[in-house]
């Protein structure tokens, strides 16, 4: 089988062509951070986490592992002044819209964020879609989806779907990670008993 050479953090690997950085990386059980990414679900490239410097041929560059393609003779370094820099940024910026969020405040404290460098903006999700694609894509059904655009750009669960399709999978929820799906969630089916109950005082008006 052909195979790619490659140098991640000093050791020499060997993966199959057109496997990512990240994946490439994983094989060697060398560990990236990833918010926006999980096995199973097409990569997304939401994040920024997961940046790594990489250089090819005499050149430097920052990129999203999750989405790179491994290339023969290229030399990564899943850490480095500049990569650590990067993810204490990407962290800084999404603990101002999740500022509870464990799984952030975790990787704060390893990158030495700080969680009050931003303005809150009052929003406790970090857009890593991981909610609307595994919707999409293992389920196989659009309950949640995003909502809006801008600052404003968030999800949303479709308040008679998510009544009648969520129940039996929640499959969503420990993918998240600040646990505004399971809130988004519930806020949905509160609007949906809302208007179940205001659609039979109609029906009784009308009998
Ligand atoms: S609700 Fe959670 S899983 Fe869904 S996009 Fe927001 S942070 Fe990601
Ligand atoms: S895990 Fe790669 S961009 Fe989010």
């Amino acid at each position: 089988m052909e195979t790619v050479e490659l140098e991640i953090d000093g050791r020499k690997v060997r993966v199959a062509p057109a496997t990512t950085v990240l994946d490439a990386a994983k094989e060697a059980g060398i560990s990236i951070p990833t918010l926006c990414h999980a096995e199973g679900l097409e990569p997304f490239g939401a994040c920024r986490m997961c940046t790594v410097e990489v250089e090819s041929g005499g050149r430097t560059k920052y990129v999203v592992s999750c989405l790179y393609p491994v290339e023969q003779g290229l030399v990564v370094r899943t850490r480095s002044e500049k990569v650590d820099k990067i993810r204490k940024l990407v962290l800084e910026y999404l603990l101002a819209r999740a500022p509870y969020s464990r799984v952030l405040r975790d990787l704060a404290a390893e990158y030495g964020a700080d969680p009050n460098r931003f303005e809150r903006e009052g929003s406790f999700c970090i857009l890593c879609g991981l909610c609307v694609r595994y919707c999409a894509e293992v389920k196989g059904k659009c309950v949640v989806g995003f909502v809006e655009n801008g600052p404003r750009r968030e999800i949303a669960f479709d308040p008679y779907m998510a009544a009648r399709e969520c129940e039996s999978c929640k499959g969503c929820f420990p993918l998240c990670p600040t646990s505004f799906a399971q809130a988004a969630y519930f806020l949905a089916l509160a609007r949906e008993h809302e208007s179940a109950s205001s659609r039979d005082v109609s029906a009784s008006e009308v009998a």
